[in-house]
């Protein structure tokens, strides 16, 4: 057994001996499935279990949970607020994390894949860890295919594949028979968007010429004598073309974004390992795992995670129809964040480049719509992307996100967003690629003149 298994298989010990145990977890996709796996085994292993998603362990929401049940595991968070949490709870409480662990803090009952070598923004995400957990406590193999999920839903892809621990978590997926992977074309929405939609509403990446323009999506599916249309005229997905009709489609597709000044390299980052549930049904929005991740965010981002959670934990009733509406929302929202981006630009500093889009973008998908800015075409590859929408009365919120060759350079947001935010007198945590904070309104100007200054520190220092 690996040592991480061992040191879960410990803390599962721990876990046995309690009862009126709470899930705290949080409110993402990664922070849904680690919830719904967690409550899952624990539910299989005969305990009472309630759980509730939150966006942040802030010390006021600590207050808020600490009485929720008479010994806690927190999931996907809590080691960025542990002395909060040390100071605050009476209850036992275990920490299954994957953020980066603030400087000079411990805590004895943690399961984190730092303490095993393992890069917890990209080898092992929040679900992955839960997942471990659940593993050795009720040897539940089964929910594998939902760390999967979450992992995805984390943007822990590599190169377009799961690496690291997570990729082990894979093939215990595909071996319970949870899970399909292969390569394909990998855009989004290609088992339940009609395909011309597919490429209208690409923006990861924005496909030059066809993102945003239907009728030339059209011409161009007509040009390569594409049927996407079924014998009574409905639109078709991707996933119900021919094995012929999808070689023509790549091949047409490659050949109009070379002429659009596309290089082999960019062309090769189509292709990647699409990963299918085996139970959803084939047209499900569930089948593919990064749209069952898009559907588990919509849930969190727009105010009803534990909703994600029942539809992750099995319900294909009401929750699941609820979903499918904030679904909508949540599309709705990053059209008009990205619009609104686009439109009113990003301001440039020296080693960051950012937006303030106030009551414009909901404060819970600003970091969605920071991260989809740089395929956008209008953001520089060089420089940090930095969000900023109001959060409440009082707050800002702040979503930072670095590409890999930045992080590569020196970039740790986790560090930076973390001091700069305490200047402020805000709160921070995250990842070296993407970390969020909240500040108090009004002092944007300086938190993002001193987060300024501290990337350019960490670039040149390297
Ligand atoms: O909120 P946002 O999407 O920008 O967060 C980026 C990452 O940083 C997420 O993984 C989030 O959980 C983490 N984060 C954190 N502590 C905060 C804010 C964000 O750990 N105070
Ligand atoms: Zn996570």
């Amino acid at each position: 057994m690996d040592a991480i298994s061992l040191l879960a298989r410990k803390l599962g010990e721990k876990v046995r001996k309690w009862d009126d145990i709470a899930v705290v977890s949080h409110y993402d996709a990664d922070g849904i499935t680690s919830a719904a796996i967690l409550v899952s085994a624990l539910e299989s292993i005969g305990k009472d279990v309630r759980f509730i998603n939150v966006k942040q362990l802030y010390s006021d929401q600590i207050e808020e949970i600490k009485d929720l049940g008479s010994a806690f595991i927190f999931s996907d968070l809590g080691i960025g607020q542990i002395s909060a949490l040390l100071d605050s709870m009476r209850a036992p409480f275990i920490v299954l994390d994957h953020h980066e662990i603030p400087p000079g803090k411990e805590y004895p009952y943690l399961l984190h894949p730092h303490l095993f070598g393992l890069d917890g923004s990209k080898e092992l995400s929040g679900a992955g860890v839960s997942y471990i957990f659940a593993r050795e406590l009720s040897g539940r193999r089964d929910l594998s295919a939902l760390a999967v999920v979450g992992a995805v839903g984390d943007v822990q892809l590599v190169g377009g594949a799961l690496v690291g621990y997570n990729r082990k978590i894979l093939s215990e997926a595909i071996e319970a028979g949870k899970i399909f992977a292969f390569r394909d074309l990998a855009l989004y929405g290609r088992v339940s968007r009609p395909l011309p939609y597919m490429f209208v509403y690409s923006t990861d990446p924005i496909l030059p010429g066809l993102t945003a323009n239907e009728s030339a999506v059209y011409d161009f599916l007509d040009s390569l004598g594409i049927r996407y249309r079924d014998d009574s005229g409905h639109l078709l997905p991707y996933v119900d073309l021919t094995p012929e009709d999808r070689r023509s489609l790549f091949t047409g597709l490659s050949l109009y974004l070379l002429n659009r000044g596309w290089d082999t390299d960019k062309l090769s980052r189509l292709i990647g390992e699409v990963y299918e549930l085996s139970d959803e049904d084939a047209h499900s929005p569930l089948r593919d795992v990064r749209e069952y991740a898009t559907l588990l965010n919509a849930c969190g981002r727009h105010g009803e995670p534990e909703v994600g959670v029942h539809v992750a934990m099995g319900d294909r009733g009401k929750y699941y129809e609820e979903a499918i509406s904030l679904l909508r929302r949540h599309r709705e929202a990053l059209r008009m964040g990205v619009d609104y981006v686009v439109s009113n630009g990003l301001t440039p500093l020296s080693a960051i480049q950012y937006f303030h889009a106030q009551d414009v973008i909901p404060a819970s998908v600003v970091g969605i719509v920071a991260g989809m800015i740089y395929s956008s075409g209008i953001a520089s590859f060089d420089k940090v992307i930095v969000g900023m929408a109001y959060e409440d009365e009082e707050h800002t919120k702040v979503s930072a996100r670095a590409t890999s060759r930045l992080v590569s350079a020196g970039v740790d947001l986790s560090v930076a967003m973390r001091r700069a935010a305490e200047r402020v007198g805000g709160e921070a945590g995250g990842h070296k690629p993407a970390a969020g904070a909240r500040i108090p309104r009004g002092r944007e100007e300086e938190f993002v003149q001193m987060l300024d200054r501290l990337i350019a520190t960490q670039l040149s220092s390297t």
